[in-house]
């Protein structure tokens, strides 16, 4: 077991025990804040990842304090395109947050560590993920239309550039593109394709929220 119990600190974390345990704190009320069935998935996911010693799927995974913002952010959107699946633990939660909420999630690759957590959602759940294995810049030949978009793939420059290009068309007027990471000096590729993409939004955190204008008329 891990010396903050839950594992919420990735392993190269070279915070101080004074800021590792107000992170601690912050991610824990954000836990008790997350809506009811998504915070009993991320427990039971978390608990099978430590009972797997599965350390790399609780390493990528959107920790709660980011979960909130998210899910938040993208309320009411009934459509939701996901951009970096990794383990499926944001997919889940997407799709637990909000009942008859489609969401479809690209990756370039088809992690196995998915299959053990999409396994936690109930059969009815299950059915309304839906998995892409292929670039998110790419998209599916004919993007399907989507509220929302979550991006949090590579977070290279030229990639975050190019997904967003996609599936801006795809988008529905007043629809979000939210863009993870965003203002981490971990991942300058994130904050420097918004600034080039021209974009004006509002960062909440590390994430970047932009919103297609309701009208785009002449
Ligand atoms: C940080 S992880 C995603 C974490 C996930 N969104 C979550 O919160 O649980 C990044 C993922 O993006 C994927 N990825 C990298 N390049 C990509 C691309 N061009 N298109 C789609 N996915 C990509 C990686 O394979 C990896 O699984």
């Amino acid at each position: 077991m891990p010396a903050d119990g839950l594992h919420l600190f990735r392993a190269d974390d070279r915070r101080s025990p004074l800021q590792r345990g107000r992170r601690l704190a912050l991610q824990a009320t954000s836990l008790a804040r997350l809506p009811r069935p998504v915070a009993r998935f991320w427990l039971r996911a978390m608990r099978r990842a430590q009972a797997a010693r599965d350390t790399w799927s609780i390493d990528v995974a959107c920790r709660p304090a980011e979960l909130r913002v998210l899910l938040d952010t993208l309320d009411g959107a009934q459509r939701v395109a996901e951009i970096g699946t990794a383990a499926a633990w944001t997919t889940c939660c997407l799709t637990l947050a909000q009942p008859g909420r489609e969401v479809h999630s690209w990756d370039v690759e088809a992690h196995p560590e998915r299959e053990r957590y999409l396994a936690l959602l109930a059969p009815g759940d299950r059915r309304r993920v839906h998995l892409h294995d292929r670039p998110g810049g790419l998209g599916p030949a004919e993007p399907p239309p989507v509220d929302a978009v979550f991006i949090d793939s590579s977070h290279e420059y030229d990639e975050t550039v190019a997904t967003f290009r996609t599936w801006e068309a795809a988008l529905a007027p007043g629809g979000i593109i939210a863009f993870h990471d965003w203002q981490d000096d971990a991942y300058p590729g994130v904050t420097a394709a918004v600034r080039d993409l021209g974009l004006e939004g509002a960062g909440r955190g590390h994430v970047f929220v932009w919103r297609k204008p309701e009208y785009c008329g002449p």
